[in-house]
Parts: structure tokens; sequence; C-alpha cells
């Protein structure tokens, strides 16, 4: 698929995920062979007032193209002003978030809250396209609830104003991250448009993806919970897309260097204090599934500084090679 003037073939994308697809991740899964990456969500106006954290969010220094920005708003015009300003951040696509269900988003009628007023949803996509030179995106869930699935209404809203690419994540609003994707909605959208439809929800081993898009013939995947702690599952999953083999786990070293080495990276983008907090949650999805996870889990929660967070990780790691 062609995204722009970027030649994607069957992209597999690390998804956007707040908290966690920062630079230091972002970088971790590019490092092990994965092509395509996405920012977190931004806050438009957080941008637009240049707040300090927020334009942290925006360092793409020495990031590859496309360098994908996702934006959350709920106002055309300030969503427009600040695609403008992710671009002078070296932004390749600006996206729109249109499926974040947290309350706090929600109740400024940003994210999913965008489900529920397409017009709204509509004009929001129209002022970015209008604003910006490169390609807008959308990332949407189906609907607010079961009983209210807009996905094709609203993807033929916004490839009408010129969107060159959606997102669909195949869960409602109501449903957070609970139950299963409903993949049949990513197979209707991608009837229902002609610009290219990337399928969303519950892929965690790459041939959850080689049926998603036999399923639904949509043109790509994007991968979330399934890259925590699992960075090598997307370019293992682009293997797989691109040669149907399946490229064998890392092995214990290689695991063991690439965690020491997202460590290094977030220790440098954030500091000893935030690091070691931020690495903690890392490390336990690092450690998810292996033997006696949970007492893990409680020394890596009471690290106290980086030289015995790294000494726990190597511990860890070489005693369940
Ligand atoms: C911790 C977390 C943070 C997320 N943050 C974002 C976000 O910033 N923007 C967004 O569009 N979706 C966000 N999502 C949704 C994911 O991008 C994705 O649509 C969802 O997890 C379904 O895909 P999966 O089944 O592969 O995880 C987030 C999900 C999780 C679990």
């Amino acid at each position: 698929m062609k995204l722009g003037h970027y030649e994607l073939g069957v992209p597999v994308f690390l998804a956007p995920l707040a908290g966690v697809t920062d630079k230091a991740f972002r970088e971790t899964v590019c490092a092990v062979g994965g092509e395509y990456v996405w920012t977190e969500m931004i806050s438009d106006k957080a941008l637009t007032y240049q707040n300090s954290r927020t334009l942290n969010m925006l360092d793409l220094y020495g990031e590859s193209e496309p360098r994908i920005v996702q934006l959350f708003g709920s106002d055309p015009e300030t969503m427009a002003r600040a695609a403008l300003l992710a671009i002078d951040c070296s932004a390749n696509v600006i996206d729109i978030n249109m499926g974040c269900p947290a309350q706090k988003i929600v109740k400024n009628g940003e994210g999913s809250a965008l489900l529920k007023d397409l017009p709204r949803a509509q004009a929001i996509a129209s002022a970015v396209v209008r604003a910006v030179h490169v390609p807008v995106t959308v990332k949407i869930r189906l609907g607010w609830n079961d009983e209210d699935i807009v996905a094709i209404e609203l993807a033929k809203g916004l490839e009408a104003v010129g969107v060159q690419m959606l997102t669909v994540h195949a869960r409602t609003r109501e449903q957070f991250y609970s139950g299963q994707a409903d993949w049949e909605w990513i197979r209707r959208v991608k009837q229902a448009v002609s610009i290219p439809v990337i399928g969303n929800g519950d892929v965690f081993i790459p041939e959850d993806a080689g049926r998603l898009i036999e399923q639904t013939g949509c043109d790509g995947v994007m991968i979330g919970r399934g890259a925590l702690g699992n960075p090598w599952l997307i370019p293992r999953t682009q293997h797989y897309l691109n040669s149907g083999s399946l490229l064998p786990e890392p092995r214990l070293e290689e695991r063991l260097q690439v965690v020491l080495q997202h460590f290094d990276r977030i220790l440098r983008y954030k500091g000893d204090r935030i690091g070691l907090n931020e690495m903690r949650k890392h490390a336990v999805w690092y450690i998810k599934g292996v033997q006696k996870a949970a007492q893990l889990r409680n020394v890596i929660m009471q690290t106290k500084s980086p030289e015995e967070m790294r000494a726990v990780l190597i511990q860890i790691l070489q005693d369940i090679g």
C-alpha cells in the first residue's frame, strides 16, 4: 500500500500507546527490526500552549520516515495549528485519535467522544487536511456502543474530506479493551472505502496478523498490547507477512541486550528518577509469562537505583534462560 509518497508494502505498525511508545520504546522496536512506529497521543491544546513535556513527546530526532505523530483534540482550528507545529518538529504523517476511551479524554469531547459527533469528527479531519501538506490519517473505533456502530459512515466521511488512511480498532468505546475485537467490521469498512485500511485489535502472534488480513482484506495491521515487553513481535510479524515463514523467538543474549539497551534509552531521555519508574513498568512486561512472575514483580518494584535495576534484570533473565 502507499501512504503519500511512502511505499509501505503490507505494513505492521506499532500502535500509538500512551505512556509506552515514547522515543525510547520506538527506538527499541526499530533497533530489533520494526519499521513503522507511531508516537503516543499528543494533546493539541498542550502543543499549542508549548507545554514543555508535550514538546518533548515530539522529539523525533534521528527517527526514520515516515514519522507518524498522533494528535487528539476536539476543536478543528486548534487541531490544525497543532498539526503544523508537529510538522515543524519533523512529523511526516499526522494521525488523529478518534478512539481513546478514557473518561478524562472523552469528557472534553476528544478521542472516542467524536464517535458520537460525526460532523465534528469530519470537521476536525477536514481542517487538518486543509492545513498541512503531509498525509492525514485517522484511528477510529467501531462506535460508542453496540447499538451505535458508526464506523462505515465515519470512514466514508473521513475519506470524503481527504483522509488518506484509516486504522480501525474493532471495538466500541464501551468495550474499552474487553471482549474480542470484531474483525468483521474491519472487512466492512475496507469494502466501503478506497483508501488503505489498517486492521487493529487482538494481534498477539504473527499468525493472528495473517488471519486478520485474510478475513478482512485489510492493507496492513497494527499491534498494541502484544508488543508490551515484546518489541520483537513487530519485526517477526512483518517477516511472517512478507515471507510466510516464522522467525525464531529471540535468544536469551539478544533479549538481555535489548532490554538493557531499552533501559539505557529510557534513562537518557527521562533521567534517573523518572526513568527508573518507567522501567519498572516495562520490566514487568518483559518478564510476563515466566515462572514466579509475581514474586519477581515485587523485586522489580523495589529497585532503588538504575544500577540495582540493571543487576536485577540481568539476574532474572539469566535465571529464566
Ligand atoms: C496502554 C495503552 C495505551 C494506549 N494509548 C493509545 C493512544 O495514545 N492512541 C490511540 O489511538 N490508541 C491507544 N491505545 C489503543 C491501541 O493503540 C490499540 O488500538 C488497542 O490496544 C488495540 O490493539 P491491540 O489489541 O493490539 O492492543 C492504547 C492502548 C493501551 C493498552
